[in-house]
């Protein structure tokens, strides 16, 4: 002890140093096998839709099929045996997905048809456009989806740009579609929406929010989605169309692709290490799509190919009727358009 005490610091921690480096070792090693652990369980606790339900003689739309989960979910559909209708607004990329699609799953009936959701106008003639050509359709998924972090966009119809991709747009494609669908029934509204919904809520006061951060107007349009389709599933009630919306996983796609650096070099090896995949990010849209236990199931929210439950502002049944009300304006419905 005696001793000891006459020790200068510099000797004390040249002795503790191995033991400080062995420790630091430790926990090192220790911290990688959690965070493989958690690479593991992100890789193979996600549902798979294992049914192999056939889509012969279906025709689905599936919008935003340029990338991320769109692409894989309008190849699982052709792979099934559907006729698709990939809605984008980039013709060449799409083209070229459409080659890769018909080619790996040798179903020829994949077709590209151009949807732009920032603009009315393109989204009036992308409906007039499968009215004519489609006597039927059985599914119309809503997947496309826009996220900017900071930089603010407008549309050329005057809106919030990611309110208007991921909620107006959508909200006015389901009416001109509407009467199709009908005909069809029993047929399928889907909608991608995501669990990051619970980050904000639609201020209905402010339903074309300009100025808002563009991140969290992002949020504002998933809640919008929610809505949505719990409001349309409910007019829809005795018409055969069912209704329902999903969070598709936390997804490695090109939907993170606004955030500035450095923060996305953090991001994209989170996205590398937990996400999972966009062949697993659209199997609870595909099971959504297809599941002939789903038939009657409508206005109901999923998560990894499971029914999940919403946040209590969400399931409040007066702000999806106020919504429903202030997009018929905003999407400038007209009078001779299908009322739902
Ligand atoms: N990735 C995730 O972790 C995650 C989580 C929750 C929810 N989601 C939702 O999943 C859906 C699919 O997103 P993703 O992750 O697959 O992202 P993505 O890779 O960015 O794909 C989005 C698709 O939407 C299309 N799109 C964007 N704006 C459009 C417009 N104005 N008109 C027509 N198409 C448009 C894109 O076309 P371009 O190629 O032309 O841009 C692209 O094909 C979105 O609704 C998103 O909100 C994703
Ligand atoms: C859905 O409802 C229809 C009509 O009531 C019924 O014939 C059908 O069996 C139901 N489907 C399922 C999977 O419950």
């Amino acid at each position: 002890m005696l001793i000891a005490k006459s020790w200068s610091r510099t000797e004390i921690f040249y002795w503790l140093l191995p033991y400080l480096l062995l420790i630091a070792a430790v926990a090192l090693v220790l911290f990688l096998i959690v965070v493989y652990a958690l690479h593991l369980y992100a890789k193979y606790s996600c549902g798979m839709y294992a049914e192999e339900t056939r889509m012969e003689g279906k025709t689905v739309v599936v919008t935003g099929c340029t990338s991320g989960i769109g692409k894989e979910t309008a190849k699982e559909l052709a792979k099934r045996g559907a006729r698709v209708v990939m809605a984008c607004r980039n013709m060449e990329a799409a083209e070229k997905i459409k080659d890769e699609i018909i080619e790996s799953t040798k179903n020829n009936k994949v077709f590209v048809k151009k949807l732009d959701l920032t603009s009315f106008a393109s989204i009036r003639e992308f409906a007039a456009d499968v009215i004519k050509t489609e006597p039927r359709l059985d599914v119309l998924i809503h997947n496309a989806g826009y996220a900017e972090t900071f930089l603010k966009g407008v549309t050329m119809d005057g809106l919030e740009m990611t309110m208007q991709t991921n909620h107006y747009g959508p909200f006015l494609l389901t009416h001109l579609l509407i009467d199709l669908l009908k005909k069809s029934a029993p047929s399928r509204i889907v909608v991608v929406a995501s669990s990051l919904y619970r980050l904000a809520s639609v201020n209905l006061e402010n339903p074309n929010p300009l100025t808002s951060l563009p991140a969290y107007v992002y949020y504002q349009s998933k809640e919008a989605n929610i809505l949505f389709t719990r409001e349309l599933a409910r007019r829809l009630e005795g018409t055969g169309v069912t209704a329902n919306c999903l969070h598709p996983g936390l997804i490695d796609t090109g939907i993170w692709r606004s955030v500035p650096a450095p923060l996305s070099w953090g991001l994209s090896l989170i996205n590398k290490m937990f996400f999972k995949t966009p062949e697993q990010g659209c199997q609870t849209t595909v099971m959504l799509a297809v599941d002939e236990k789903l038939e009657n199931v409508t206005g109901k929210y999923f998560s990894d190919c499971q029914e999940s439950t919403v946040s209590a502002s969400v399931a409040e049944p007066g702000r999806a009727r106020k919504l429903w009300e202030i997009s018929e304006g905003i999407a400038k419905l007209e009078i001779t358009d299908p009322k739902i």
